[in-house]
């Protein structure tokens, strides 16, 4: 990986740090429910994921650890890995308040085969977290070396093309501006994450655009057989002012529903030796919510 790569992680690094305080005190994350006994678990998720239960599942970029702890009151055995220090930390008091066993590792995702040898059942990954890595093939690749043969690897991710449209400033309409075939970092400098709009010490941080092409073909190339790819025109977060919630959960654009695709998902599996390939299916109907289960 190239220094400067590493050098805009450290900046991200610092920005993430500041803002895992905001975010557990943030409405948007809405912890106290999820201390009630909220999932925070998007629907389409469970339903792909399939069973956890007894499960070993490794959670990559688990931020303060909502997600992981949501798969670990489904009964999997969590471990949680996020570069933030203070990430972990809030994670690990969340755990111990609400009871649950998980474990969580400080570790950028590209430094965890130093820190954790241990293979997974499960690899689960995504909402908000690709863009923050800057090359996919090395990290398909860890992806690939922590599950064990027959593992599975699960995806739910916002869709790269709209991250082509970006909300800072709050946008009033679609209009593109990173390219979606662009593969130089882009620089964002701004108070506040997603969740919040605080002043904050670190404004700065980086991103990278990772088509679809590039992310399906990584993964191929280090050893996973894609089992399903599904897009969605709807988002699991209020990504843009202009959008409604629906009764699942779900936030459509008002003006455009459904011109572009705003997340999509991906479940793979490492292949066993003596398995037989399979193809890409995608059966799913695309354009409807799944219904909350
Ligand atoms: C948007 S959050 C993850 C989303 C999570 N699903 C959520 O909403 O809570 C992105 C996380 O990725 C972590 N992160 C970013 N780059 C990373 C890297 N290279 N290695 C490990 N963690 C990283 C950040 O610290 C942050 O906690």
């Amino acid at each position: 990986m190239r220094a400067s790569d590493r050098r805009r992680m450290s900046v991200n690094r610092r920005k993430w740090d500041e803002s895992v305080p905001l975010h557990v005190a943030a409405p948007a994350y809405d912890v106290p429910s999820f201390l009630r006994g909220r999932s925070t678990l998007q629907p389409l998720e469970i339903r792909e994921m399939g069973s956890v239960r007894e499960k070993s599942l490794l959670h990559l970029q688990c931020h303060f650890g909502l997600d992981t702890l949501s798969w670990a009151r489904r009964g999997a055995r969590v471990t949680g890995v996020d570069f933030s220090l203070a990430a972990v930390q809030a994670a690990r008091r969340l755990a111990r308040e609400v009871g649950l066993r998980a474990r969580f590792i400080q570790s950028n995702v590209y430094d965890l085969p130093r820190a954790l040898e241990e293979r997974f059942d499960i690899v689960y990954t995504g909402k908000g977290a690709m863009c923050w890595l800057p090359d996919v093939d090395r990290w398909a690749e860890i992806v690939t070396t922590c599950l064990k043969p027959g593992g599975r690897f699960y995806l739910l991710e916002d869709h790269p093309f709209a991250e082509v449209f970006p909300n800072d400033p709050p946008i009033t309409k679609l209009e593109p501006k990173i390219p979606y075939f662009g593969t130089r970092a882009s620089r964002e400098e701004y108070d506040g994450t997603y969740a919040t709009r605080t002043k904050m010490k670190h404004k700065v941080s980086y991103s990278w655009m990772h088509p679809v092409a590039e992310t399906l073909s990584a993964l191929t190339r280090n050893g996973l057989e894609v089992a399903s790819v599904r897009e969605y025109p709807f988002s699991y977060w209020h990504r843009y002012p202009f959008m409604k919630q629906d009764a699942h959960g779900y936030w459509h654009l008002t003006r455009q529903q459904g011109l572009i695709p705003l997340m999509w998902s991906v479940m793979a599996r490492r292949t066993a030796p003596g398995d037989a390939p399979q193809s890409i299916t995608d059966k799913e109907a695309r354009h409807r919510p799944p219904s909350r289960s």
